[in-house]
C-alpha cells in the first residue's frame, strides 16, 4: 500500500516542472514557446541564462534523488519499490499532470534517480557525457551518449536486473523524447551549447 502511495508522491514530484515556473517566474513567459520548446534545464540556461539554467538542473536533478528516497522510505527497503518510484518521477517529468502533460525530457531527473540507485556506473556514464558534450557543444548528444551506455554499465558492472530493467526503459523514454534532436543532429542543425540567447 504505502510503496503504491510513494509511486504516486514520486509522478506528484516529477510534474512539478523547475523550468516551467523559473519561466513564468522570472519572465512571466512559458518556457515551452522559446528555445528548442523543451521544458528542461538545457533549454532553461538557453532561455533565461546560466543561474536559472543550473538551478533547474538541480532542482530537476534534486526530485530524482528525492523520489527514489520516498520510496525507500515507504516501500520499507524493497528495490522494485524504489524502481518504480524512480520511473514515475521521470514519467512526471515528461508528461506532467500540472503542466497539460507537456514537460521535459527526463535527463536531469534520469541522473538524480540512477545516481541514487547505482551510483559508479551513472558517473562513468556522466564523465563520458560531459566528454562528448565539451568536445561537440551539443548537449543532446550527451543526454543520448548517457542513457545509451548507462545499461550497458549495469550489466558489465552486475548491478540488479530491476534496476538494469529501468535504465531501459529511461533509455526508451530519452530516446523517443529527442526524437526532434536526433534528426536535427543527423543533419547538423542541433543547438549548441553557448550560442546567443535565445528569449
Ligand atoms: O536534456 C535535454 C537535452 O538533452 C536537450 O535539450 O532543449 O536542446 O532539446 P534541448
Amino acid at each position: 500500500m504505502w510503496g503504491w502511495v510513494s509511486i504516486v508522491i514520486g509522478y506528484l514530484l516529477g510534474s512539478i516542472s523547475f523550468s516551467f515556473l523559473a519561466g513564468k517566474w522570472l519572465k512571466g513567459i512559458d518556457i515551452r514557446q522559446h528555445g528548442s520548446g523543451n521544458a528542461g534545464a538545457t533549454n532553461t540556461l538557453r532561455v533565461l541564462g546560466k543561474g536559472p539554467g543550473i538551478a533547474v538542473l538541480l532542482l530537476d536533478m534534486l526530485k530524482g534523488i528525492a523520489a527514489v528516497w520516498i520510496g525507500y522510505a515507504l516501500g520499507g527497503g524493497d528495490p522494485l519499490v524504489q524502481v518504480l518510484a524512480g520511473m514515475s518521477v521521470i514519467v512526471g517529468h515528461n508528461w506532467p499532470v500540472f503542466f497539460g502533460f507537456r514537460g521535459g525530457k527526463g535527463i536531469a531527473t534520469t541522473i538524480g534517480v540512477m545516481a541514487t540507485l547505482a551510483f559508479l556506473p551513472s558517473l562513468y556514464a556522466g564523465i563520458a557525457a560531459i566528454a562528448a558534450i565539451a568536445i561537440t557543444r551539443y548537449v543532446s548528444l550527451g543526454s543520448l551518449l548517457f542513457t545509451a551506455l548507462l545499461p550497458i554499465l549495469l550489466a558489465v558492472m552486475g548491478k540488479p536486473v530491476e534496476i538494469l530493467a529501468l535504465s531501459l526503459l529511461l533509455f526508451a523514454f530519452a530516446w523517443f523524447r529527442h526524437r526532434s534532436n536526433i534528426v536535427k543532429l543527423l543533419k547538423g542543425q542541433e543547438n549548441k551549447l553557448g550560442g546567443r540567447r535565445q528569449l
